[in-house]
């Protein structure tokens, strides 16, 4: 039974003092109404993880921390770069990678990713690996063949020991802070072939133990429809984790 999860991608959002206050107001609100069937990652950006995990370890609060982008290599002349070993000791023990906006912008290929999976791996922190369609793929009908093939490159080579320690986000890049959503049956549609897949790659006992979570504009009124979808496992969420009370209402969703 895989257990359900809910991810905040701060993205470039959040001072230091902004983020330390958002992560206290969430501890706050899961104290009051604690989710203990749901796992619960923020990933606020790379300069604020010390002081939420400084929150979560303060407060004993139910969330993990995680990053929002690594480099594969253990350390060196890499300016601007951050390596596992770094992220550790900051208390992340998330992170996600080849989300479409650093494939988008900063040009991530499936190969860095796959690179980034295996480092985090080694160092022991739990990947949440980004595949998506763009609006012309979708517009062509292509979208499951097109993120089949973003999968098989992203976990190349991968061992995958516990399936409880490697997750997958399916996030359609037309849906993402478009505020079109795709529809439960969209999600469905491509997170039963990701499982597909991944039975394919790594075996069913395997693949059955992996969280594909939905994201793009998922938001209290429309995460339960995503949820009730046989092969989603929970979401993955942008806007809407900015601010304490829709991300913690969405958490409640995912609790009952
Ligand atoms: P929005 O929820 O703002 O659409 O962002 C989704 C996303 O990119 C999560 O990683």
């Amino acid at each position: 039974m895989r257990k359900r999860m809910i991810a905040g991608n701060w993205k470039m959002n959040k001072t230091y003092a902004e983020a330390v206050t958002l992560a206290q107001d969430l501890s706050v609100a899961l104290k009051e109404n604690p989710a203990d069937s749901v796992d619960v990652v923020v990933c606020p950006p790379m300069v604020d993880l010390k002081g939420v995990a400084g929150v979560r370890e303060f407060d004993n609060a139910p969330f993990e921390v995680g990053a929002q982008n690594v480099y594969w290599e253990a350390s060196g002349a890499y300016t601007g770069e951050t390596s596992c070993d770094m992220l550790t000791a900051v208390g992340a023990t998330y992170c996600i990678i080849g989300h479409s906006e650093r494939r988008g912008y900063f040009g991530e290929t499936d190969e860095d990713i796959n690179k980034k999976a295996k480092a985090l791996m080694a160092a022991g922190i739990v990947p949440i690996s980004c595949c998506g369609e763009p609006l012309e793929v979708r517009e062509a009908g292509t979208h499951v063949e097109f993120v089949v093939d973003q999968i098989k490159k992203d976990t190349e080579g991968l061992e995958i020991t516990d399936p409880s320690k490697y997750v997958i986000a399916y996030e359609p890049i037309w849906a993402i802070g478009t505020g079109k959503t795709a529809t439960a049956e969209d999600a469905q549609e491509v997170c039963g072939a990701i499982r597909k897949t991944l039975v394919e790659i790594f075996g069913q006992e395997t693949a059955d133990g992996i969280r594909v979570l939905y994201g793009g504009s998922a938001k209290p009124e429309n995460v339960a429809g995503f949820l009730d979808k046989e092969d989603v496992d929970g979401a993955r969420v942008g806007g809407a984790s900015l601010v304490a009370d829709s991300f913690n209402a969405m958490i409640q969703k995912a609790a009952e």
